[in-house]
């Protein structure tokens, strides 16, 4: 079966075709808004569900030409339908309903924590169910004992803010621009990861739950006491610095809590997904735990296309002619069957 994937939900707009017997992407196509919204400092719903409609159409149209097959070839369309922001959503949601209904092709709903999950699946070497998974994004940071596929077990999670939310704000701190996670934990990589010391809330607590945001606020006490008396700028060593010890902080978190996670659940097997997955020194960290660690690849790991047709190949039996048109912006991942 040839899958469409349709992807809105937030500041990206991808599309891929996905063959669900090869098991093999085809083809994909992406447009990323992250320059549009960077003058802002954070992602604009509106300027988001606005450029979405802008661009879906082509990103289609290419990702078809790319691939080499007739519309007609396409049997199924799956779109992300939350959760992220509504009128994001409603974009990727609306077209597929429409070309559906013009191709007379079935479609599947998507979660978009789901799509994450299981973009591992894309590489060559795909982790065997069951296994532990690290829902690392911009909007959530959770573990989950996975049994198997639309089988998620949450854990535990960040009780505050997401570790992307928190590398974002720290990075908005040290002056860098929106989102600066990625620039963050490049910059990190010139610093010393032992010059300040932050703290690593809930480390030792005896739930597996996480908490990011007091890392954000230490940050912001150093950098004034660093700042304030002065009245200067902070030096380009100092930001090396700043952000390397506080991805120590944020990484150590994450590994203690995985560990801890592989033991409640006796499992073997850790995937982690999300954009935070793309970090060199979270992924250099879990690869050390006694455990087979598996990452999406790094074009895998922030918002795509592909997840979603892969996600939606993997539920082609939920594939429905007639669907009322709705999105869920607020959909837990436990919740997918509802
Ligand atoms: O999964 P994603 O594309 O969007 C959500 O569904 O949230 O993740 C985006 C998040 C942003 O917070 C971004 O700063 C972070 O992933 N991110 C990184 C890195 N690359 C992306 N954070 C730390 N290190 C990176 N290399
Ligand atoms: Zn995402």
């Amino acid at each position: 079966m040839l899958v469409l994937g349709l992807e809105s939900s937030c500041d990206e707009t991808g599309v891929a075709l996905y063959d669900s017997e090869k098991k093999q992407l085809l083809a994909h196509s992406l447009h990323s808004q992250i320059a549009m919204h960077a003058e802002y400092g954070g992602v604009v719903p509106e300027l988001a569900s606005r450029d979405h409609v802008d661009r879906i159409v082509g990103l289609v149209e290419e990702c078809v030409l790319k691939a080499n097959i007739a519309w007609q070839d396409i049997d199924v369309i799956a779109y992300t339908q939350g959760p992220g922001l509504g009128g994001a959503l409603l974009v990727a949601a609306g077209f597929a309903h429409g070309l559906a209904l013009s191709l007379d092709k079935p479609l599947i709903p998507v979660h978009h924590l789901e799509g994450h999950l299981l973009s591992p699946l894309l590489s060559e070497n795909k982790p065997q169910f069951p296994f532990v998974a690290l829902l690392v994004s911009g909007g959530h940071t959770q573990f989950f004992k996975v049994a198997d596929i639309g089988e998620y077990e949450l854990l535990c999670e960040s009780v505050d803010d997401a570790a992307g939310e928190a590398f974002d704000k720290t990075a908005k701190l040290l002056g860098l621009p929106y989102p600066g996670g990625a620039e963050l934990s490049r910059l990190a990589a010139f610093g010393n990861d032992k010059a300040y010391t932050f703290p690593r809330p809930m480390l030792h607590s005896k739930d597996l739950n996480m908490s990011f945001s007091g890392l954000k606020t230490a940050v912001l006490t150093k950098i004034m006491e660093l700042t304030q008396d002065t009245q200067r700028e902070l030096s380009d060593n100092e930001i090396y610095d700043i952000a390397a010890s506080f991805q120590a902080a944020a990484v150590e978190v994450l590994r203690k809590k995985a560990q801890k996670a592989l033991e409640l659940t006796g499992l073997t097997r850790l995937v982690v997904a999300g954009g935070v997955g793309a970090n060199q020194a979270l992924r250099a960290a879990l690869k050390k735990l006694n455990a087979e660690v598996y990452f999406p690849e790094l074009q895998w790991c922030t918002d795509n296309g592909a997840m979603i047709a892969l996600a939606g190949a993997m539920h082609l039996d939920q594939r429905e002619k007639t669907q009322s048109f709705t999105v869920k912006p607020r959909w837990s991942l436990t919740d997918i069957n509802n």
